[in-house]
């Protein structure tokens, strides 16, 4: 069975699908933000402080890179990783790579009240929203094998229709 990729925007569900996706097959979740902040002992927002979204870019990408060592993965990537070609070209070459899509509007509901993301923490994080939003939406389009519509879904039926078509591919 090939690594699994979970990709989509900030608030698609990655950190909280992922390890469902992973008891349900039997493997290790590993959340790639998580790899870049427990490695530098700083939060993402230190990080975008310190060393712009340059820095953490490049932190996000050797991380994804490393995680390619291993075999029994449920990757929950960044919302951002797709914006880097190098990126996409690992996705694709060493995983099997699933789009959890929502609209703007469930990603803004479930986003609310979040903290921590220094994209949205602006004045109008709405607009900045529907502005990555645009830019986005083909990257993980073309970075996807499996595309999974998660508006108003819960889950735990998710993870359990994503591990069926996992099952299915492998
Ligand atoms: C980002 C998404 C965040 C985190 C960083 C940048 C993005 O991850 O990597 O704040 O560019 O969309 P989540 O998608 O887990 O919130």
């Amino acid at each position: 069975m090939r690594r699994i990729a979970l990709i989509g925007f900030m608030g698609s569900g990655k950190s909280t699908v992922g390890p469902l996706v992973a008891e349900a097959l039997g493997r290790t979740f590993v959340d790639l933000d998580a790899v870049v902040t427990e490695e530098t002992g700083r939060t993402v927002a230190e990080i975008f402080a310190a060393e712009g979204e340059d820095g953490w870019r490049r932190r996000e990408h050797r991380a994804l890179l490393d995680a390619t060592e291993r075999k029994d993965l449920v990757l929950g990537c960044g919302g951002g990783v797709v914006t880097g070609l190098e990126n996409r070209d690992v996705l694709r070459k060493e995983f099997l790579t699933l789009y959890l899509s929502a609209t703007p509007e469930s990603l803004l509901e479930r986003l609310r009240g979040s903290k921590g993301r220094p994209l949205l923490d602006v004045g109008d994080p709405e607009a900045a929203l529907r502005e990555l939003y645009e830019k986005r939406l083909p990257l993980y389009e073309e970075a996807a094998d499996i595309i999974i519509n998660t508006d108003g879904r819960e889950p735990r039926e998710l993870s359990r229709e994503i591990a069926e078509k996992v099952k299915r591919e492998s």
